[in-house]
């Protein structure tokens, strides 16, 4: 598969088979994700494998924030919803589960470029992941107090996202996009 194609073909996946991943395929996975950009090569990002202690803390966690939030909102579809309730029992059965963050900016243009490089280190992650059949969820839950407590992360330090990973049966179906050119303006 092209890069391009790659990028195309991947999905966000919430329901993972038990199989495991291999400790050097998760190396690889990090190792890929070294090679993003960042400012003045910075390489802010720090990764953690979440074991299972951590993941038995981070689960209640979850569960209540989807329950006090998105399950509870009368606009969220039923079918949204049992899509939560599912994954939530335990982050869709995922073997492997890795949360990435970065520390405090020290000057004023790092307050966004260090985020900004994790993230890209987070996606290369998911591409490569993806190339090997392996699926992920990208979770936004890590600046939540808790989440960061129990993953032992300096308050200081943003937690860009916790990820879900492993084996699927079914890749979702693509979710549209607007066309880039929506998006675009020419400067003169
Ligand atoms: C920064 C970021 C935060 C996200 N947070 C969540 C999240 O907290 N929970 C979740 O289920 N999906 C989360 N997602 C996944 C998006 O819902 C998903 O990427 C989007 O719906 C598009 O679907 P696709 O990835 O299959 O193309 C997040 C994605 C990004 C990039």
């Amino acid at each position: 598969m092209s890069i391009v194609e790659t990028i195309k073909a991947r999905r966000t996946v919430r329901a993972f088979r038990s199989d495991p991943i291999a400790d050097d395929v998760v190396n690889e996975l990090l190792e890929a994700a070294t090679w993003a950009p960042s400012h003045f090569n910075a390489q802010p990002w720090e990764f953690a494998l979440i074991g299972r202690q951590t993941r038995d803390q981070l689960r209640p966690i979850f569960r209540d924030m989807l329950e006090n939030g998105p399950l509870k909102n009368p606009e969220v579809p039923e079918d949204k919803k049992a899509m939560m309730r599912a994954f939530m029992q335990d982050f869709g059965g995922a073997p492997v589960m890795l949360a990435v963050s970065c520390p405090p900016a020290t000057i004023p243009s790092d307050i966004v470029d260090y985020p900004l490089a994790t993230g890209a280190a987070i996606q290369n992650l998911l591409l490569a992941a993806w190339e090997r059949d392996i699926g992920g969820v990208w979770l936004s839950i890590g600046q939540h107090p808790a989440v960061k407590a129990a993953l032992g992360v300096p308050e200081a330090h943003s937690v860009i996202g916790v990820l879900p990973l492993g084996y699927f049966d079914a890749a979702p179906p693509a979710l549209p996009r607007t066309p880039a050119a929506d998006k675009l303006k020419r400067l003169p």
